[in-house]
């Protein structure tokens, strides 16, 4: 039985870490990292079958008009069963982001799953622009936008 919830201090960073390392856009992230961004977010949620930590996603936001998710993950022998959707929607529908009305995230594949959220492709994508930093103590990293 999947059970999901949310907060900082309830989440598994030893797994979270595992599951992030293995990510395309952060590959080989350590655990400081992954907790001082969690730790900077508006929301944290995890997916759990009994105490063990099996999915990830957080929100970036201002909780007044904008936000970001990111981090979704969900432990490979879990995936296909609606979990990552059920993520998503957690924070969508999570009451300390109710006034939020735009939201934004970005993926190489997983449209399929957004969409089910209710996303749909950017209708000005020249609007956004990016910029990538080069930073000491993460040389690596990909952009996500
Ligand atoms: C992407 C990921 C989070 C999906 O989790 P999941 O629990 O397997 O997804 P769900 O079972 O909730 O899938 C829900 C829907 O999204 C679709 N979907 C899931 N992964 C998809 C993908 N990679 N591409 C397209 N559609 C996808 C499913 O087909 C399903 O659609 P349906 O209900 O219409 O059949 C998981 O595969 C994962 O962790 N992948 C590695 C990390 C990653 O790529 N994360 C996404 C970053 S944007």
């Amino acid at each position: 039985m999947v059970h999901i919830c949310d907060g900082y201090e309830k989440m598994d960073f030893t797994k979270v870490t595992d599951m992030l390392a293995k990510a395309y856009w952060s590959e080989d992230i350590g655990q400081d990292e992954v907790m001082r961004g969690a730790s900077n977010s508006a929301l944290v949620v995890g997916a759990f079958v009994e105490d063990e930590q099996i999915g990830y996603a957080r929100a970036v936001s201002d909780k007044t008009r904008f936000a970001y998710i990111m981090d979704v993950y969900v432990d490979e022998r879990y995936r296909n069963q609606g979990i990552g959707q059920s993520l998503v929607n957690y924070i969508l529908d999570h009451e300390s982001l109710k006034d939020v009305y735009q939201w934004l995230l970005s993926t190489r594949d997983a449209h399929g799953l957004y969409a089910n959220c209710g996303f749909q492709p950017l209708a000005q994508p020249q609007r956004l622009m990016a910029l990538k930093r080069e930073v000491k103590n993460a040389p690596n990293r990909r952009l996500i936008i």
